[in-house]
């Protein structure tokens, strides 16, 4: 599996220029392997489809109804597993798909609190995610003028499709991320 997170870093730089945009992908593949794990799961899998998910929002951007149809195609031609490819078919809510494996679930639901977080950790005085804490994340979750960007309905589902409360959602990704700091510039 690791030859496919090889294959998975060349498309990312083939396909996306975006500095930020490669980082929501790090930051993405570390919370999935860090649910993986809280599931018992298969974290490379559930890496990879984190990693991947957003593999063609740059070829999207002026059809976003096409997101993320064009990155099933490429990784459908490049012959990553079925389970990755569903996952990242089903992520995006306005295709209007539902979520039925653990994995779909966790990437539909969880992906956005990643983008929540770091836009707190750059309106710390440090910019820095050690700074962040749950607490903080939680009150910032609350307060819908604050990055507002964020679907705080998408993320709150986790409750249902997951079983788990947003404040261990945001305990665990901010843990996830915090690990991988360094490569996150944050
Ligand atoms: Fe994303």
């Amino acid at each position: 599996m690791s030859n496919l997170r090889d294959k998975a870093i060349k498309l990312i730089n083939q396909y996306i220029k975006n500095e930020n945009l490669k980082k929501h992908l790090l930051a993405t593949e570390a919370l999935m392997k860090a649910l993986a794990n809280k599931f018992g799961e298969n974290q490379e899998t559930w890496g990879l489809a984190g990693l991947l998910h957003d593999l063609d929002w740059e070829m999207t951007k002026d059809n976003p109804e096409k997101h993320p149809l064009i990155a099933v195609e490429i990784l459908e031609k490049e012959k990553f597993p079925k389970e990755i490819i569903e996952a990242i078919r089903k992520h995006n809510h306005l295709q209007g798909l539902n979520p039925e494996t653990l994995l779909e679930k966790a990437l539909y639901s969880c992906e956005e609190i990643t983008g929540l977080i770091v836009a707190i950790a750059l309106v710390m005085p440090s910019k820095k995610l050690a700074e962040v804490t749950v607490e903080k994340i939680m009150s910032k979750f609350k307060e819908p003028s604050f990055a507002r960007g964020v679907n705080r309905d998408i993320i709150k589902k986790c409750e249902e499709m997951l079983n788990i409360s947003v404040e261990e959602l945001a305990e665990i990704c901010l843990k996830a991320m915090q690990e991988i700091s360094d490569r996150l510039g944050l």
